[in-house]
């Protein structure tokens, strides 16, 4: 069974083509992040215009490369949320017009859910693998960082949420503070491979509540302050500055996880979303951890359609689901 996936949930037009054991025929992402990059973050406007000049050019890409025709395709999966409504709208239209075109079934799936089936394409460390659950996974990305239990495909419990920023847009924010374009991940990533993380210390705002919560804005309010009030470290001292911010978010994600894996027994974390992609956080989990930690391979990292058709395709054949030309985007949708 061929599945075509389609994504644009946000800034990046991505369509794949993958088999039903997740291999992947091809992977075909155009970035729009150099539209974007000097306003310091995605404007919606631009990115559904983008959407739609690019689309139809990405699926002929994605079906050139895998040496495909349309007719050749068995299933259309498509982002329906969350994201940005105008984005989420253009993928939504081409998935709905190829399957009427071609009369073959459509499915809409959840962003959040993509990422956790990163860790089983191909590339990835459980392709393939059936035996891995109880599987925690750390959803980590631009706008979300939340623990979910998975008991299985399919069956997912939310153990906690960030209650305010993701880890995503704390770092984000800390580059655009710094005079950096977007995504800032990569870029203090950069900065601070030659800095000492421990130089600094950035305070988180700690909280009473379940340990499985995350909070970010009280590190992303210190890293502000923290540029602010010293312009002399900033200019002569960057590598650490960023390398110790980096080090306080990774510190939030592991000890968090590590305490959710220990509480709930689980065989193994998986780590997915942009943020995994982070060379310090891979580091450091695969370090500390007591049980084996997966990250899916860091071009699927972050948003990319494999893992959108690989839900889609698991939803469809495991639960028999399927969408109708009447599937709507969702900006806010939960897990
Ligand atoms: O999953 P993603 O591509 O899009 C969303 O669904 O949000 O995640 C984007 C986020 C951005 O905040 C970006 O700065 C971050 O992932 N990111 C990174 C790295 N690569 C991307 N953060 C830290 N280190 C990286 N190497
Ligand atoms: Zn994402």
């Amino acid at each position: 069974m061929i599945t075509l996936g389609i994504e644009t949930s946000c800034d990046d037009t991505a369509v794949a083509i993958i088999e039903s054991d997740g291999k992947i025929l091809s992977n075909v992402l155009t970035s729009q992040d150099v539209f974007h990059r000097d306003f310091g973050g995605i404007v919606p406007e631009i990115a559904s215009r983008k959407h739609a000049e690019l689309i139809g050019y990405t699926i002929l890409e994605a079906l050139k490369l895998a040496s495909l025709l349309l007719e050749d395709i068995n299933l259309i999966s498509v982002t329906k949320g969350p994201g940005l409504v105008g984005s989420l709208l253009v993928g939504l239209e081409a998935a709905k017009s190829l399957s009427f075109a071609l009369n073959k079934p459509l499915i809409g799936v959840n962003h959040l859910e993509g990422h956790i089936y990163s860790l089983f394409l191909e590339g990835a460390p459980l392709y393939k693998r059936k035996d891995v659950f109880p599987l925690l996974v750390l959803i980590v990305s631009g706008g979300h960082t939340e623990l979910v239990l998975m008991d299985g495909f399919l069956k997912y419990k939310v153990l906690g949420r960030t209650r305010d920023d993701a880890a995503g847009e704390a770092i984000d924010k800390f580059a655009r503070f710094l005079g950096y374009g977007y995504p800032g991940g990569p870029i203090i990533e950069k900065l601070g491979l030659e800095g000492d993380p421990n130089k600094y210390q950035f305070p988180n705002l700690t909280f009473k509540g379940s340990p499985y919560e995350f909070s970010f804005s009280g590190l992303k309010t210190a890293g502000v302050y923290f540029i602010q009030n010293h312009p002399d470290i900033i200019q002569n001292d960057l590598a650490s500055v960023a390398a110790s911010f980096e080090n306080a978010l990774v510190r939030i994600l592991v000890e968090r996880t590590i305490k959710a894996a220990t509480d709930f027994n689980v065989k193994g974390i998986g780590v997915v979303g942009g943020v995994s992609a982070n060379k310090r956080l891979r580091e450091t989990f695969s370090r500390v951890s007591p049980v084996p930690v997966y990250f899916p391979q860091k071009a699927l990292s972050t948003d990319n359609a494999a893992m959108i058709a690989l839900t889609g395709y698991l939803r469809h054949t495991i639960n028999g689901e399927t969408s109708d030309l009447t599937l709507d985007a969702i900006s806010r949708l939960e897990l």
